[in-house]
């Protein structure tokens, strides 16, 4: 697929979309080693070659990454200073500089999205493109209908009013109930204070879905990228299209 030549430049992190214009008009890029001076000259990553100044530059590859984080795990790159297992243990062979999009709490288990690509990042969390996490909770107590109402309703939260995007009971369990619920949001352990409001604290909890992005099968403790479909999926989804 082919991009400008000033998001080219940008992606290969040598300068800020607006600064790659100014490369590109002083006369120093050139494509296939021709000159350019044309910042929306359309150029194709995968087939043209690109110099500044004659020496050849290529965009970091970018990385997309779903984890199944298993309970009791934290969700860092670096180490523990208690000496807590991280996600790092399960993240091998990764050559480029992933980084987790948000969190999940140390005893949380599911999905979890790590890439290099920063602006998809933002996304995924920032409320404002409204993606939605989907967890699956284990609650204590059950739930009836006209519970289920209020909880539906939203509720205020020492951080500010909270509502889901949905919840619905999926069956009980030895007094407790199985809920599904949807935020847009990451407020730190939000779930879990929102529930522990209405008087059923969570016991288990594990997010299964990221927008379009689902666990699926993908056993614990593993990680697998995203498919392409999967990338786009994400993408359109968050307003990024290329
Ligand atoms: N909400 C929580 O309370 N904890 C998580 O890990 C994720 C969402």
């Amino acid at each position: 697929m082919k991009i400008r030549l000033n998001r080219f430049l940008s992606m290969c992190g040598i300068a800020s979309r607006r600064k790659a214009e100014e490369l590109i008009k002083t006369n120093r890029i050139s494509v296939n080693d021709i000159i350019i001076r044309d910042p929306a000259y359309k150029v194709d990553p995968e087939k043209d070659t690109v110099k500044i100044d004659g020496i050849e530059i290529k965009p970091e590859r970018k990385r997309y990454i779903i984890l199944n984080k298993p309970p009791f795990y934290l969700t860092t790159l670096g180490e523990d200073k208690k000496g807590r297992k991280t996600i790092k243990e399960l993240i091998k062979d990764i050559k480029e500089r992933v980084y987790p999009v948000g969190r999940l709490d140390y005893n949380t288990e599911g999905l979890l999205i790590l890439t290099n690509d920063g602006e998809l990042a933002h996304r995924i969390l920032h409320p404002r493109y409204k993606l939605p996490k989907v967890y699956i909770a284990e609650v204590k107590g059950l739930i009836g209908k006209n519970k289920l109402k209020k909880i539906k309703e939203g509720t205020e939260l020492e951080d500010g009013f909270a509502k889901p995007d949905d919840v619905d009971v999926l069956k009980y369990r030895k007094g407790n109930t199985i809920i599904r619920i949807v935020f847009h949001e990451g407020r730190k352990h939000l779930v879990k204070r929102y529930m522990a409001k209405f008087g059923n604290p969570v016991l288990k909890l594990k997010r299964i879905a990221i927008g379009p992005i689902r666990l699926g099968n993908l056993k614990r403790g593993k990680y697998r990228d995203l498919t392409e479909k999967e990338l786009t999926d994400l993408k359109r989804s968050v307003g990024l299209e290329d």
